[in-house]
């Protein structure tokens, strides 16, 4: 009897037992996934981490406090940390609420993506009227300060937030701080290394996720630019504020995968998505998809943690609702950072053997592949003889709409597919359009 695992990291333990009949041997199998039961502890299971962004004054709320401590394992703060709120007055830092979530997070082992360091918007006072040198000093001492004050304690910053235009230029957004030059990102970039080397230094914007739009392109090529030049960039962060007008768009992992290819990190760092039901769980779902399938999606974090919470609360756009509790797109997202693994309780998919079987017994293994937002891939290999038949049995309302390197015929329902070989060998695969059932397909060999 052989077992699957599905990768080493995730030591999911399946039981299997065998019960022989003296025709055939049937395995019966089942087993409870260890699939974890938070945001962060299920991002955890592939390296990344879950986040949302806190508002200081709401720390004394218990019910916000209640999620926070236990579904999210990386904080942003919302405003606390921007330019008006860390330097009120010229060379006057302030950082009493921005220290406020800083510790509340650290002190429980979460982590704090900080936000942002310079940006056109959220200015002091002070700020927005200046111009030229002045402006440029002043921006550069204010990274620099900020950046030190907190060195140690930051995983990514946001060095620089929304520099580019939306529209179909893809050129740059006009500010004062374009104003002082085109190089002034990489001059905050450059501060920001020096001031705390081991934090990750992210570009960040919005409307930045659709992979044929302009701006897109616009920060695809500075980014490029930067990589070729030495500027020192780790990260790119996409907001990612989804609405009807702007929803998901389906190239949404072509687009992480390339920015990730020019060497980068890329990280989701204020989604939400204005709707509700299962179509807002479908639109998270895709998202979150779209981050995992891409290795250097480090990590998502959400703008807000219930609805009420939300700068766009109107839309309804997070995870849980006003009261506290879990939405639809809160399972959606969990399940899917389970990579399709069911909750506990729920039975596992199952390899079979036929030791008694007179031609000879066989075991068929199966692996997950690649999954995209409707459909995923999997592979099975067979061991143990050449003329092996395997019983491939999905999940209604599952459907196998490709194979390769097999024969295959499927039973009335379409559920149960029978595969033999085809002369290449003895892995073979298939891909299921899933329609929302992510369960693994259980199979059983047989020799024929
Ligand atoms: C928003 C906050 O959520 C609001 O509370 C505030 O009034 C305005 O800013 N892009 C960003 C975030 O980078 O800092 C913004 O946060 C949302 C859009």
């Amino acid at each position: 009897m052989k077992l699957t695992s599905r990768s080493v990291s995730r030591a999911v333990l399946v039981s299997a037992v065998v019960t022989a009949t003296a025709s055939a041997a049937v395995l019966v199998a089942t087993t409870s996934a260890n699939a974890a039961t938070t945001l962060g502890a299920s991002a955890a299971q592939s390296g990344r981490y879950f986040g949302t962004a806190v508002a200081a004054n709401k720390l004394g709320d218990a019910t916000y406090v209640g999620i926070l401590n236990r579904e999210f394992d990386m904080v942003t703060a919302e405003n606390e940390m921007k330019m008006d709120a860390t330097e009120p007055q010229q060379g006057q830092f302030s950082y009493g609420n921005a220290d406020r979530i800083v510790n509340h997070a650290r002190s429980r082992g979460m982590k704090v993506r900080g936000h942002a360091l310079a940006w056109h918007s959220q200015q002091p006072g002070w700020m927005q009227n200046m111009s030229g040198t002045a402006l440029r000093n002043a921006m550069l001492n204010h990274v620099t300060q900020v950046a030190t004050y907190y060195r140690g304690k930051i995983h990514s910053w946001d060095v620089v937030n929304e520099a580019f235009a939306d529209g179909g230029t893809g050129a740059r957004r006009d500010s004062n701080l374009q104003r002082t030059g085109n190089d002034w990102i990489e001059a905050a970039f450059r501060a920001a290394r020096a001031a705390d080397p081991g934090a990750k230094l992210c570009y960040n914007d919005y409307n930045t996720d659709n992979w044929s739009h302009a701006k897109t392109q616009g920060v695809y090529r500075m980014v490029q630019d930067f990589k070729a030049r030495g500027v020192p960039i780790d990260c790119v962060g996409f907001q990612a504020h989804f609405n009807s007008g702007n929803p998901v768009p389906s190239n949404y992992h072509t687009t992480l995968q390339n920015f990730a290819n020019l060497g980068v990190d890329v990280q989701i760092t204020e989604l939400d998505i204005e709707g509700s039901g299962s179509t807002q769980a479908q639109q998270y779902q895709g998202v979150v998809q779209a981050c995992l399938a891409v290795t250097r999606c480090t990590g998502i974090t959400v703008w807000g943690i219930r609805d009420s919470d939300s700068w766009r609360a109107s839309g309804t756009p997070l995870l849980f609702d006003s009261s506290g509790n879990k939405k639809a797109a809160y399972n959606s997202v969990l399940s899917a950072l389970n990579n399709g693994t069911q909750p506990t309780g729920t039975t596992q998919p199952t390899t079979t053997t036929q030791p008694t079987n007179p031609g000879g017994s066989c075991t068929a293994t199966y692996a997950e592949g690649q999954k995209w937002s409707d459909r995923f891939n999997g592979q099975v290999t067979v061991t143990g003889a050449s003329n092996w038949v395997v019983t491939v049995t999905l999940s209604s309302p599952q459907k196998v709409i490709a194979t390769w390197n097999t024969t295959a015929t499927w039973d009335s329902s379409g559920t149960v597919m029978t595969a033999r070989p085809n002369g290449n060998g003895n892995v073979f695969g298939f891909t299921v359009q899933h329609n929302g059932n992510w369960n693994w397909p259980s199979l059983s060999c047989r020799t024929g």
